[in-house]
């Protein structure tokens, strides 16, 4: 069996060596994304494997199944970069990734504790010999009501990480999880708007949500309200949030995630022209953290992405059910 492997970083090759002679596979690779110039590479293979920042669109499906591959992974748990309906009526069979969710989930109570304690400012400022205390004065944990948007994996990571700071926790899910409720109470999501002073997103990107945190959703917040976002940036109308800290609605934002990230996040663009006036203009704000898209960054999380993606192209190709098949 013979897997093309695109967007692969040099810290992911020991795994995918690894993997290779663990199922005897051959696993080639390239640091190109997969698009429709690039899919040729892979003529010959059966199974392609990508991360997020590849666009698998129809025209790449298409091109795909021309060469007769029938089988796509993404080493990343999002994939919202797929056209996972024309897939199907290819009959490409498409699985994501897994890998456990502290990786993001320690890097958002970070971002948390980030936001509501002003360690940017804090940074910056040291940078400068300026060890000045105006403007640092935090807010602690045990003082706030966190809303968690979401408690799956990552969501209820993250619920468990804060149930050792005394706040109050409140979440949202249409799925209600009973373990959950030990430490946290679940809320209608108007509740969580209205009540939270820290409002943190763990769900994935999906058409019905986009934008779910606009003008609307903000209006209905707490003045000076946090918000955390390590999901997809997608979820977050950025235009709004620009207003919500211009006018002082929100009062401090951490993201992980923005929208039209694509092609500008994990790449070193030093000596480009970056084309996202939004992302330029929310980094210059002090109660702004932007990081570019690397909670999940970790070795634990790598190893398990790449094995991960393997496994359930070996699985699918031997046609066998895979529990991170996308159906
Ligand atoms: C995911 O796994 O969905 C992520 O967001 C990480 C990815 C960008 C590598």
């Amino acid at each position: 069996m013979k897997i093309f492997a695109y967007e692969v970083r040099a810290d992911e090759i020991d795994a995918i060596k690894r993997m290779a002679e663990k199922y005897q596979l051959t696993i080639d690779t390239t640091k190109e994304l997969l698009t429709k110039e690039t899919l040729k590479q892979a003529e010959g293979y059966d199974a392609v494997s990508v991360i997020s920042r590849s666009m698998v669109n129809k025209e790449v499906l298409d091109g795909l199944a021309k060469q007769n591959i029938s089988y796509l992974a993404t080493r990343c748990v999002g994939y919202d970069h797929i056209d996972i309906a024309h897939a199907h009526k290819l009959g490409i069979k498409v699985c994501n990734s897994l890998y456990p969710p502290n990786s993001v989930a320690d890097f958002i109570v970070m971002l948390m504790l980030m936001a509501l304690r002003n360690v940017k400012l804090a940074l910056m400022r040291a940078e400068i010999n300026d060890y000045s205390l105006a403007g640092l004065k935090g807010k602690e944990m045990k003082d706030l009501t966190i809303g968690i948007i979401g408690t799956g994996r990552i969501g209820r990571t993250v619920i468990k990480n804060l149930s050792g700071f005394g706040c109050k926790i409140v979440a949202y899910d249409s799925y209600i999880d009973e373990n959950v409720k030990k430490y946290a109470q679940y809320v209608e999501m108007d509740e969580l708007l209205q009540s939270s002073d820290l409002i943190s997103l763990h769900i994935p990107l999906t058409e019905e949500n986009h934008h779910m945190i606009g003008k609307e959703a903000i209006d209905k917040m707490k003045d000076g309200v946090v918000l955390v976002n390590c999901a997809r940036g997608g979820l977050m109308d950025t235009e709004a949030l620009i207003e919500g800290i211009e006018n002082k609605k929100i009062g401090a934002l951490a993201l992980d995630v923005l929208e039209n990230e694509e092609g500008i996040y994990h790449f070193d663009k030093r000596l480009d022209i970056v084309k996202n006036k939004n992302m330029a203009y929310l980094r210059q704000f002090p109660n702004v953290v932007l990081t570019h898209h690397i909670a999940f960054f970790t070795d634990a999380a790598v190893n398990s992405m790449v094995e991960h993606a393997v496994e359930g192209l070996v699985a699918l190709m031997q046609g066998k059910q895979w529990k991170s098949e996308i159906i």
